[in-house]
């Protein structure tokens, strides 16, 4: 394969913002006598706010008008955000400034393809807002993954055919995504969670070029 662009989901790839979502979600859980566990809160990666939202309200049997569930996501969010505004460049997780330096002297682009409205005070915090030559947010893509349009977004902005691109993902909806884009994807995490990926790592720390072009299609 040709590699010209890589794009990274940012959620579980590059920082672990999960344990936040977690305790913001678990908050407003609480405060609704819903039992939500960590064992839940796996089923929120990848998935959209307002996605998220339901399925917490579906595991305490509630259905509140389009207007409450608003007020409970922007509750949510500001709880988030209260955690996430604390976040140093520490929390970026291992290998990942390695690998994209590798990438970088390559010559090969770099994109982030997330599905988080919160994308550019997390890469601010962490301090790597400049790092990628383009970024595909929450912010300016509407339909959620499974569908590919994020990752389209960030070939579209790298100026790169889907096909020369290669999506680094943690999560189930967003290996779909990526190849529902065309894109050749790796997974982060588990081969068990994320078998339909074209090759499973730990974390970007077990990735390097030369692993990336040996990857079998
Ligand atoms: C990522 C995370 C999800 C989160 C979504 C939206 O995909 O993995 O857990 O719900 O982004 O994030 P936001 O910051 O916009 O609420
Ligand atoms: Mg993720």
């Amino acid at each position: 394969m040709v590699l010209k662009g890589c794009i990274f989901d940012l959620d579980g790839v590059l920082v672990d913002t999960a344990k936040y979502h977690f305790l913001a979600w678990k908050r407003l859980a609480d405060q609704l006598d819903i039992k939500f566990t960590e064992k839940d809160n796996e089923r929120l990666k990848g998935v959209s706010r307002m996605d998220s939202l339901e399925i917490i309200l579906e595991l305490g049997n509630l259905s509140p008008d389009s207007r409450t569930k608003e007020k409970y996501a922007t509750l949510k969010n500001q709880w988030y955000v209260d955690y996430i505004s604390k976040m140093t460049p520490e929390e970026i997780l291992p290998g990942s400034l390695e690998f994209i330096d590798e990438l970088k002297k390559a010559g090969i682009k770099t994109a982030i393809g997330s599905a988080s409205k919160n994308t550019p005070l997390i890469l601010k915090r962490v301090g790597i807002e400049k790092l990628f030559d383009a970024i595909a947010d929450g912010n300016i893509v509407h339909k959620a993954k499974p569908d590919p349009e994020v990752f389209l977004t960030a070939a579209q902005m790298l100026k790169v055919e889907p096909r020369f691109c290669v999506v680094f993902e943690d999560a189930i909806a967003g290996v779909q995504a990526a190849l529902n884009a065309g894109m050749l994807c790796v997974g982060i995490g588990s081969p068990d969670v994320l078998a339909k990926a074209h090759c499973v790592v730990p974390g970007l720390k077990e990735m390097s070029l030369g692993k990336l072009v040996k990857i079998k299609i």
